[in-house]
């Protein structure tokens, strides 16, 4: 008998799918931003509540209106640096909507910060080809927009967002999966 026979476990397939951690080069550019960077305490926070969702929506708008800026002006590298803090901030943001059993949301983040390593990886192409990236802004903004349009209101009287009434529920204490 194979000695690993029943010992086999998959360990590549997290349960949870939570957006899987960035990779190694990635993780020391963050470490790198992260350390210079004056609100780089949220990023290293669960977030749970609705503001702390809020403070992170803003950041993740911030930097990826940043990262295509400089996208557009060719600016490659700090365009990357840029587009890591986004995904690393909208990555966190998967924690609140799991904790609100709200797994379509969840879903959503998972999908967006994949746009986002697209992105990233049109980005490390050698050489870089300024169409692909562009394909790859474009399908990043999508998922913003997708999950925008499912799960956030504006606020027309004060210009601000908020969240969908009605998508956290009952599924605000303890009852929340
Ligand atoms: C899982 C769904 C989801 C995804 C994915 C998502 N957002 Fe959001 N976003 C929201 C919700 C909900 C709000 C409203 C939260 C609030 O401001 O209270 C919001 C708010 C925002 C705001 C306004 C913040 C404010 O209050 O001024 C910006 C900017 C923003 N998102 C940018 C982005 C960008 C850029 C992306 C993609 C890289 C993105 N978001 C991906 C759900 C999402």
């Amino acid at each position: 008998m194979r000695p690993d026979a029943c010992g086999d476990v998959e360990r590549s397939d997290h349960p949870q799918r939570e957006p899987p951690r960035t990779v190694a080069r990635r993780s020391v550019l963050l470490a790198a931003v992260l350390t210079v960077s004056a609100s780089a305490t949220v990023a290293t926070q669960k977030v749970f509540t609705a503001d702390d969702l809020a403070v992170v929506e803003r950041t993740v708008g911030t930097y990826f209106e940043a990262a295509k800026s400089q996208i557009a002006a060719q600016e490659y590298e700090t365009a990357k640096v840029r587009l890591i803090v986004a995904r690393e901030y909208l990555a966190r943001s998967w924690t609140f909507w799991s904790r609100h059993a709200r797994g379509d949301a969840a879903k959503r983040v998972t999908a967006t910060t994949a746009a986002l390593d697209a992105l990233d990886d049109r980005l490390s192409e050698v050489p870089i080809d300024p169409a692909r990236v562009q394909a790859a802004v474009h399908e990043a903004t999508a998922a913003c927009a997708a999950c925008h349009a499912e799960f956030r209101v504006e606020h027309p009287a004060s210009g601000t967002y908020g969240i969908k009434p009605g998508i956290l529920g009952e599924h605000t204490g303890e009852r929340g999966r």
